[in-house]
């Protein structure tokens, strides 16, 4: 048997989604859904609440759903309080609870353009709170900080889905584009992908 360190991760293992349990709707602003509980600190939500407070009115592992709809991006600018969000979210989530995000893609003019947006949220950050990968990265020795381990959270990152903006929806359309090119210009220019929507996964 070898002793080198492995090269993958281990593959995740994913709970099924809870049957029942709150729906929270986090950030709703105008935004109300039915079947949720809706939250805001401005206008009138079901819940006013200050998601940068803790703790939040919600028990420990009662939410089966959480929505953050252009909300993460504007929370926890000290990056001790989005610790504590993240810390939040894992406690009011069940095991296997669903949290969907949507956020601008941070090399957007939608994301560069607003002064209250606070952080670029990217589907990789999910890896840093996930116990697996931080496990992995232990064990090779990579240097990114465990904060799965530190903050006793656990998250995997699920279904992820780019929004690209009009003019390059067009030139797939097209076809003038394969995806690999599509890839290498997302990571090299601005305003390719519009918005990034995530599912991230609760595990407890
Ligand atoms: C860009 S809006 C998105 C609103 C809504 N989710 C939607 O999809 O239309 C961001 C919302 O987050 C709310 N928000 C920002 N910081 C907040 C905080 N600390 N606590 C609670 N809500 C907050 C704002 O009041 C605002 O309604």
């Amino acid at each position: 048997m070898s002793n080198a360190p492995p090269s993958q991760p281990p593959p995740p293992v994913i709970p099924p989604p809870p049957t029942d349990g709150l729906r929270l709707n986090l950030g709703c602003g105008q935004n109300l859904r039915a079947g949720f509980v809706n939250v805001d600190k401005f206008g009138s939500p079901d819940v006013r609440h200050d998601l940068e407070l803790f703790p939040w009115p919600f028990a420990d592992s009662s939410a089966r759903e959480v929505v953050l709809n252009h909300v993460l991006e504007h929370l926890g600018q000290q990056s001790d309080v989005f610790l504590g969000i993240v810390k939040e979210l894992h406690r009011v989530c069940m095991n296997g609870a669903i949290v969907r995000i949507a956020v601008p893609h941070p090399r957007s003019d939608d994301f560069l353009n607003d002064p209250t947006h606070v952080r670029p949220i990217t589907p990789v950050l999910w890896t840093a709170f996930s116990k697996r990968m931080n496990r992995f990265w232990g064990r090779i020795g990579a240097a990114n900080s465990p904060l799965g381990l530190y903050l006793d959270v656990d998250f995997e990152l699920g279904a992820v889905q780019l929004d690209l903006s009009p003019p390059w929806v067009k030139r797939m359309r097209d076809q003038k584009l394969t995806p690999a090119q599509l890839n290498e210009s997302a990571a090299q220019y601005n305003n390719v992908v519009q918005q990034i929507r995530m599912e991230v996964i609760v595990l407890k």
